[in-house]
């Protein structure tokens, strides 16, 4: 069959490949531990599941407005008011099947054919095809892991030509957990502004925070910014909701209109009962929210002490999100290999643990885990890498 060019082009997303292989493996009988996950491993907190199912049996079982129920844009827009004192109208949110396909539409809304938008790496994997899928061109710049793997704004004044339409920044991020203070976002933004370029900022990890990080939106430091801004945001991480596929986006009213219109075209609606599940995540509550973020918290500074003692191996301590994004350059190549995908493999059939290679989010110095499982797995894996390394 002859695909289209369009499709031929996609970069398989390199951590369902690891996810396969170590599925493959289990089913052979091996003992594997996945550390690929990019999805909390808790239940939806049950006064969501009850307010969804109650939805339906009150007959909420039809289609919805294409960008999001009234109720549920009022939930987000009270959302925004109280935790970044935002302003936005109904007609400035769109609520879609979740933070990626809100991201997908807004690229195909913003983007003609050869228009550039600026990623930092590492990255999210699906930035770049989406941007390629609406017939843009991604123009990396390096978030330097000396700088906690961030862009400067010099960095990104260097990288703005005439053809730069967006920059992406996303804090907490998927995967090294960096996050940007208020100052450096301001930098940034003038920037943006200086060149009047969209700034697209996907803030889905922003529950997900530890220590003492503070989350700012780069929304939120000034009226100019907001206006230049795209926030991206979902419940899919924050209430443990990825199956349930709600995302939204606020910005531009013009542009959510565009996006919109699209997405009456392609999804018609987010799925019902998931939009009355968003309503309940966002106002009502149960502390279920801030146990989960705890049980990251927890996790997050038992296994980052024991994997920074591992030899050759170094990490940037994450500050959000679930993931770390240890640098093991100097283990694999002390160890004979070519490259960290390759030691990624061996990993996998050696020790039977699997990580993501970075080489899919623009790093190939680096590894992901998620610590999105249990303590005790993430315990047994760590001392199988270490073994991996050091036997
Ligand atoms: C940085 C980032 N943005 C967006 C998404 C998409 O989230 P959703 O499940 O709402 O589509 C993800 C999911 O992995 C992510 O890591």
């Amino acid at each position: 069959m002859e695909l289209s060019k369009r499709v031929s082009a996609l970069t398989p997303s390199s951590t369902l490949a690891i996810t396969a292989k170590a599925k493959e493996l289990k089913l052979q009988g091996h003992d594997v531990i996945g550390l690929g996950a990019g999805e909390p491993d808790f239940n939806t907190p049950s006064y969501i599941i009850e307010a969804a199912a109650a939805s339906m049996r009150e007959g909420h079982t039809k289609y919805t407005p294409s960008g999001g129920l009234p109720a549920l844009k009022e939930a987000i827009a009270d959302k925004f008011k109280n935790d970044q004192n935002l302003d936005y109208s109904h007609e400035e949110i769109i609520v879609g099947t979740g933070a990626k396909h809100i991201l997908f539409t807004l690229f195909q809304a913003l983007l003609d054919e050869g228009d550039e938008v600026i990623i930092p790496t590492p990255y999210w994997v699906s930035y770049p095809e989406q941007v390629k899928l609406a017939g843009g061109e991604p123009v990396y710049v390096d978030g330097l892991e000396e700088n906690d793997f961030k862009i400067t704004p010099e960095q990104l004044d260097n990288a703005v030509t005439d053809k730069t339409k967006a920059v992406i920044i996303n804090s907490p991020s998927n995967p090294t957990g960096s996050m940007y203070n208020q100052r450096e976002l301001q930098k940034v933004g003038e920037v943006a502004l200086k060149h009047n370029i969209l700034i697209v900022s996907d803030e889905i990890y922003e529950k997900l925070i530890y220590g003492d990080a503070a989350h700012y939106s780069i929304a939120q430091i000034s009226t100019e910014l907001k206006a230049q801004t795209v926030v991206v945001n979902g419940v899919s991480k924050s209430h443990s909701m990825t199956g349930w596929r709600i995302g939204y986006a606020a910005g531009d009213k013009d542009l959510v209109k565009a996006m919109t219109n699209l997405a009456s075209h392609s999804t018609s609606n987010p799925t019902a009962s998931s939009q009355y599940g968003a309503i309940a995540a966002y106002t009502k509550e149960d502390g279920s929210v801030e146990t989960m973020r705890t049980a990251f918290e927890d996790r997050l500074n038992k296994v980052y002490d024991k994997l920074i003692q591992i030899p050759g191996v170094t990490c940037v301590k994450p500050k959000g999100a679930f993931y770390l994004f240890p640098n093991v350059k100097q283990a694999a190549s002390e160890a004979g290999f070519q490259s960290v995908d390759d030691w990624v493999t061996a990993l996998l059939e050696k020790e039977k643990v699997a990580v993501v290679p970075g080489s899919g989010f623009g790093s190939p110095d680096n590894i992901r885990l998620s610590y999105a499982t249990s303590l005790d797995l993430l315990e047994a894996a760590l001392e199988r890498i270490e073994h991996f390394i050091t036997k």
